[in-house]
């Protein structure tokens, strides 16, 4: 019986929107069953398979019950195969052995992880974009998420003919849920309707492909045009979570349906804190099988930054994107009673007309049973509410927002932990950088009757952007540590997009939008599917693995700025995401399944396993095998275990050429962060007769003394004058 060898890994895969609650395992019912999954592989090829009598066999099998009802909790069955259902742990080992099963492994919930950023990037409004307007009517968008809002005006079909006639799917959004020429589809997981009540998928899916929507803000804030990245595609919405999270188990079924339904590209902002090795996670599982599909997954980094190892989305055939901040940026000016302005963060919409309160920080108006530290946290139960009444509460913590309503504050000031991110609040608030809440509590604190005015929030033109949220989740690849992951950022900072009425702004927000401001790495994502589906609009025929090429080559060098990794290609991958660079590529570095399938003989996965999964013959032997470094992936990357003695490592290359026939590449290196890389390319001239023609080259690295926290790197650029083609080169040691 088969077992893998893969690595091991962390627990927990995420909506990731940076306000939404932590992960938690699903409880298992009182009969100490739980929910695991049975993955299958392919779906065998026989025409005489029916794969839900054979799930059903299997369960009855291994239960010892001719009735397996309250036991199956999901069958996949259309693009994959395999169950969900609810097993003992002895059920669980006796599934693991059975022939034809994969893995099995216990479903776990994830976590869900504009107007401005599309011109930011540099896809302008209107007939400033070369587009491929017939082609984009027939992309259609997979979008799984928390469902969608199908009354939002950025999915209203005005002007849109029938769905393309490929269109496979349904439309399955429960009561009250109408689907139209723009939302084409609809199915639900969570026995709640497709409708959206969280607002994080309707954000999502109109930063994707939503139309454009002029006038749009939220209470004026941000006000311009919101638009999606393809504003003529087609979307069908998967909900697969809700406000509790997202089920493994859903979401592989969202992953079966939309791969079956046809549609063309896949947004994905869901994850957990770590990754997940592949063959025990939804995510990997379900987009392999669409890549082997041709249709590429964009998936959220995580939200678990600035720590190391936290990126979750890491294998190589999934296009995972970072978050960054872009020149737009919300602050919220805080004006004290002698006149001096500090400059906070937050999405306040509340106008308090410019008018001066009596402000009062925690640490002065302790309850009797706190500590005064406690209180200047503003900790629950720890506040006079006599003393905070009616005054502006200062906090040297986020909890005063909890807190501040109950004890009748008017209003909030507060020590940010996150000062790169504007946050929407329940009551006029202002979130002050360390340095700035130092200054404040001196004004108080030498100020007989101190007072402060919090403005209405106001857009800044920010010339440090763009640079990588703190919380977007970092490298390097804790599963396939020769991958660099994230591969690229995108805007996911202050993202104004369409939102559900239904949807909560913030914690005891009592105010209901259709459009409203979020940030994470949950809001990058989508911005890259739009990429990818506008590169695909002009090469309707190219692989997931072109088009991820396209997009990672051609992407703008981020500004190295700050400390640590957070400044390093842990954090950004290949750069910024520029879509009109990747529609002209040039040249892309292919894959497919059958490279995919070599990577993973080179992980150590067995013959037996691959076979199951990709349903064909497959023998792994060492020269069959592709060890990771030379897997033709668009990012070189190399973990080495001893730091200090000099090494050497290589990569072999193959670039397609998508550009004009005759073209030459000659080959530059420049320097990445802690540029101690001697990179030696051969040949170093690339020279190409025809389109599709191939041409192979190796990289060989040498160098000395790692260090042991950050990665050392360069860049590879093929230019023929017109193109270019950028690989980060990352070696890195210590983790
Ligand atoms: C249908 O949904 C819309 C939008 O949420 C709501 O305004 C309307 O009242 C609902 N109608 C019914 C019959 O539930
Ligand atoms: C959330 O979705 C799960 C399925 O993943 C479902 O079992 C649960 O009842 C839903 N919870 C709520 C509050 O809707
Ligand atoms: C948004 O801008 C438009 C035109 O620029 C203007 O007409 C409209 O009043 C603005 N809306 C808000 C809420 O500021
Ligand atoms: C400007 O961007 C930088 C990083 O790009 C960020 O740290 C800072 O908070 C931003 N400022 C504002 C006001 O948004
Ligand atoms: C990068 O950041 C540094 C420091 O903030 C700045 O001096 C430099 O001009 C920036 N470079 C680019 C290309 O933005
Ligand atoms: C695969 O197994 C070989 C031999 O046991 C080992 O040297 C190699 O490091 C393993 N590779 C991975 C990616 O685990
Ligand atoms: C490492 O390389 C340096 C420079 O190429 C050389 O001077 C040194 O002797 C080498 N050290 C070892 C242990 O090989
Ligand atoms: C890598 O390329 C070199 C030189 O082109 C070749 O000799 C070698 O066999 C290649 N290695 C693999 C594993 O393909």
């Amino acid at each position: 019986m088969a077992k893998l060898r893969a690595a091991p890994s962390g627990l927990l895969s995420c909506l990731l929107v940076l306000f939404l609650s932590s992960a938690s395992a699903i409880t298992e019912d009182s009969q100490e069953k739980q929910v695991y999954i049975v993955y299958m592989g392919s779906l065998p090829s026989r025409v005489d398979y029916t794969p839900m009598s054979h799930h059903m066999s299997i369960l009855q099998e291994i239960t010892g019950e001719s009735s397996i009802e309250g036991r199956l909790v999901r069958n996949y069955k259309r693009s994959f195969n395999g169950f969900a259902a609810r097993l003992t742990e002895s059920e669980r080992e006796r599934v693991a052995e059975m022939d034809g099963v994969v893995s099995v492994f216990p479903n776990k919930k994830l976590q869900l992880q504009t107007t401005s950023s599309w011109d930011f990037m540099g896809l302008k409004e209107g007939k400033k974009t070369n587009r491929n307007p017939t082609v984009e009517s027939d992309t259609i968008i997979g979008v799984i998420d928390s469902g969608i809002t199908p009354e939002s005006q950025s999915f209203s079909d005005k002007g849109f003919g029938p769905p393309p006639e490929k269109w496979k799917g349904v439309c399955s959004g429960g009561e009250n849920f109408t689907c139209n020429n723009k939302l084409i589809g609809a199915r639900d997981y969570t026995n709640s309707g497709t409708r959206d009540t969280e607002g994080h998928g309707t954000h999502t899916a109109s930063t994707a492909a939503g139309n454009a929507v002029a006038d749009t803000s939220f209470f004026g804030i941000g006000n311009g045009t919101v638009r999606g990245g393809v504003p003529a595609s087609r979307i069908a919405a998967y909900k697969a979570c809700n406000a509790t999270g997202c089920g493994m188990e859903a979401l592989l079924s969202a992953f079966d349906d939309a791969i079956a339904d046809g549609v063309d590209l896949i947004t994905i902002s869901i994850g957990g804190e770590s990754a997940h090795s592949f063959e025990t996670d939804s995510i990997a599982i379900g987009t392999f099988h669409a890549m082997a599909n041709g249709i590429l997954t964009v998936s959220s980094a995580g939200n678990s930054g600035p720590e190391d190892s936290t990126v979750c989305a890491v294998a190589p055939w999934i296009l995972t994107v970072a978050a960054t901040t872009t020149n737009r940026g919300f602050v919220t000016k805080v004006v004290l009673g002698n006149g001096k302005t500090l400059v906070g963060k937050s999405v306040n919409a509340f106008d308090m007309k410019g008018q001066k309160y009596p402000i009062v920080y925690g640490k002065s108006a302790a309850s009797s049973v706190c500590e005064a530290e406690n209180a200047a946290l503003c900790e629950p139960e720890c506040l006079e509410a006599s003393l905070v009444k009616g005054k502006i509460l200062v906090c040297a913590s986020t909890k005063g927002l909890k807190v501040a309503e109950s004890v009748g504050a008017i209003a909030l000031i507060f020590k940010s932990l996150k000062p790169d991110v504007a946050f929407i609040h329940p009551l006029p608030a202002s979130g002050l950088p360390e340095k700035d809440f130092d200054s404040l509590v001196s004004y108080i604190e030498s100020t007989e009757s101190p007072s402060a005015a919090i403005l209405k929030t106001e857009e800044i033109f920010n010339r440090t952007s763009p640079l990588v949220g703190s919380f977007s989740s970092r490298g390097p690849n804790t599963i396939a540590v020769d991958i660099l992951k994230p591969d690229i950022t995108a805007p996911g900072v202050e993202i104004l997009a369409a939102f559900s009425p239904d949807g909560e702004l913030s914690q005891g927000d009592t105010r209901h939008v259709k459009y409203s401001v979020l940030s994470g790495t949950s809001m990058s994502c989508p911005h890259v599917a739009g990429v990818a589906a506008y590169v695909k609009t002009f090469y309707p025929k190219w692989s997931p693995s072109m088009i991820q090429s396209a997009i990672m080559t051609t992407a703008w060098p981020v500004n190295a700025t700050g400390t640590g990794i957070a400044s390093t290609e842990f954090a950004f991958g290949a750069g910024h995401v520029d879509p009109i660079a990747a529609s002209n590529p040039g040249l892309v570095y292919e894959l497919d399944k059958t490279d995919h399938i070599a990577f993973l003989c080179g992980m150590n996965y067995t013959s037996k396993i691959l076979r199951i999964i990709s349903d064909e013959t497959v023998t792994c032997s060492e020269d069959k095998e592709i060890s990771p470094r030379n897997l033709n992936y668009p990012s070189m990357t190399a973990r080495l275990s001893v730091p200090h003695s000099n090494f050497t490592v290589t990569f072999n290359r193959t670039l397609t050429n998508v550009g004009p026939s005759s073209s030459t590449y000659k080959s530059k290196v420049v320097a990445g962060h802690r540029s101690n890389l001697n990179v030696n390319v051969t040949p170093s001239v690339l020279s190409f007769k025809e389109v599709n023609e191939k041409q192979s080259f190796r990289v060989t690295v040498t160098g000395s003394d790692l260090d042991s926290k950050l990665p050392s790197s360069a860049y590879l650029i093929w230019s023929d004058g017109t193109h270019n083609v950028r690989s980060p080169i990352v070696v890195y040691t210590g983790y």
